[in-house]
C-alpha cells in the first residue's frame, strides 16, 4: 500500500521520539512491502520562531492532504511562565485538532507484566489493568468562550457541550466496549455541572442501543481515586475534554512511565497519532526520552490503515525491548540505552521478526 504521512514533530523531545517512530514505520514498510511517504511540517514553538504562527497554513494543508498525521510534542517553557503571551505553542495543537475535526482521543492504558515493578503503585493493585480512555477532544472548556476583564482581575472559560458532540464520541466508546469487555464508565461531575448532566442523559439514552454493554458512572473526583485504588475495574472510559486530560496523565503512572502511553485522535475524516507525553524540554537533545509512546502511536497509525499484522508486529517489538530491559532511564535508572538505541533495537526486531 502507498500512504502519505504528515510528520509534525514539534518541540522539545518531539523530533527525537518521532524519528524513532519513523524508524519503526520504515522497518514495517520494508518487511511488508508498503510505501510510506513522509512530509514534514512545522508546529508549536518552532513554528512560532520561524513563522510567527504555531500552526502555519502550509502545515494544515499538509495534514489534510495526507492519510494520517504523526505528531511529536508541543510546548516550550518560555511560554509556560508568561501568562501574557498572546501566541502560544499549544494553540497550534488545539487549532489542529479543531480544524481536522479530531473529536475523539483514544488513550490505551495497560500494566505491562514485564514493567509491573516499575510502577510506583503496588503490584497487586495494578495487575491486570487494561483500559482505554475515550476523551472528547474538540469541545468543552478547552474551546468555550474565554474572557479576561480589562483590569485583568476577572477571567472565565466556558464549558459548553452539545448533544451532537456527546453522541458522536459516545458511539465510538460504546462500539469499543462491544469489542472489549463490554463495560463503559462515563466520568463526569454530574452532581455539580449542567454540562455533565447532559452527558449522563445522552449517554444513558444511547445505552439502549448497546444492550450488551454495561454502563456505569463515576464522578471525576472519585474516578481519580478509583484509578489508583483499583484500576483493573475499568474497561472503556468515556469523558469530556478536561477530565480526560487529567485522568490520562494519572493513568500513565500505572504503566510505570508516561513515556509509554500512545494515543490516536480521530474524527470522521482525519486521524492523528501522538504520544500523550509533553515536550519535556529539559530532556530535549539529550537522547534520554523514552521513544516507546511515539512508536506505539505509530502502531495505532498502522491500525488506522487497517494494517493489523503490521501494528501487532510493532507492539511485539516493543514488548521484546521491554522484556529485554532495552529501555530508557525513566524505566531503568541504570540503563545504558538512549532514545536512539531503543529505537534501533525496536526497528531491528521488526526487521528480524
Ligand atoms: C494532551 C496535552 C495537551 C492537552 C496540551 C499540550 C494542550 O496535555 O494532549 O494531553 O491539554 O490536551
Ligand atoms: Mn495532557
Amino acid at each position: 500500500m502507498n500512504k502519505k504521512i504528515a510528520v509534525l514533530s514539534g518541540d522539545g523531545i518531539g523530533p527525537e521520539v518521532t524519528d524513532q517512530a519513523i524508524k519503526a514505520l520504515n522497518a514495517i514498510a520494508k518487511k511488508y512491502n508498503h510505501q510510506f511517504e513522509y512530509n514534514t511540517s512545522l508546529v508549536g514553538a518552532v513554528a512560532i520562531d520561524e513563522t510567527g504562527d504555531p500552526l502555519p497554513e502550509e502545515t494544515l494543508t499538509n495534514c489534510k492532504e495526507s492519510d494520517a498525521v504523526l505528531f511529536g510534542a508541543i510546548g516550550h517553557p518560555k511560554y509556560d511562565n508568561d501568562p501574557s503571551a498572546k501566541v502560544r505553542p499549544e494553540q497550534g495543537l488545539l487549532k489542529l485538532r479543531k480544524s481536522l475535526g479530531l473529536y475523539s482521543n483514544i488513550r490505551p492504558v495497560k500494566a505491562y507484566s514485564t514493567l509491573i515493578d516499575k510502577s510506583p503503585l503496588k503490584i497487586d493493585r495494578i495487575q491486570g489493568t487494561d483500559f482505554v480512555i475515550y476523551r472528547e477532544l474538540t469541545g468543552g472548556i478547552y474551546f468555550g468562550e474565554k474572557y479576561l476583564s480589562e483590569d485583568g482581575n476577572t477571567a472565565s472559560d466556558l464549558c459548553l457541550y452539545t448533544r451532537e458532540e456527546i453522541e458522536r464520541i459516545a458511539k465510538m466508546a460504546f462500539k469499543a466496549a462491544q469489542n472489549r469487555r463490554k463495560k463503559l464508565t462515563l466520568i463526569d461531575k454530574a452532581n455539580v455541572l449542567e454540562s455533565s448532566r447532559l452527558w449522563r442523559k445522552v449517554v444513558t439514552e444511547m445505552s439502549t442501543n448497546y444492550p450488551d454493554v454495561s454502563l456505569d458512572f463515576l464522578f471525576v473526583d472519585n474516578a481519580a481515586m478509583q484509578m489508583i485504588l483499583n484500576p483493573s475495574q475499568f474497561d472503556v472510559i468515556l469523558t469530556e475534554n478536561l477530565f480526560g486530560d487529567v485522568i490520562s496523565d494519572e493513568g500513565s503512572v500505572i504503566g510505570g512511565s508516561i513515556g509509554l502511553l500512545a494515543s490516536a485522535s480521530v474524527g470522521n475524516q482525519y486521524a492523528m497519532f501522538e504520544p500523550i507525553h509533553g515536550s519535556f524540554p529539559q530532556g530535549a537533545g539529550k537522547d534520554i526520552a523514552n521513544p516507546v509512546a511515539a512508536i506505539l502511536s505509530a502502531s495505532m497509525l498502522l491500525e488506522h490503515f487497517e494494517m493489523f499484522d503490521e501494528a501487532q508486529c510493532v507492539r511485539n517489538a516493543v514488548d521484546k525491548a521491554l522484556e529485554s530491559n532495552v529501555s530508557t532511564s525513566d524505566l531503568n535508572p541504570s540503563s545504558i540505552y538512549g532514545t536512539n538505541a531503543v529505537g534501533d533495537f525496536i526497528a531491528e526486531s521488526i526487521a528480524k521478526s
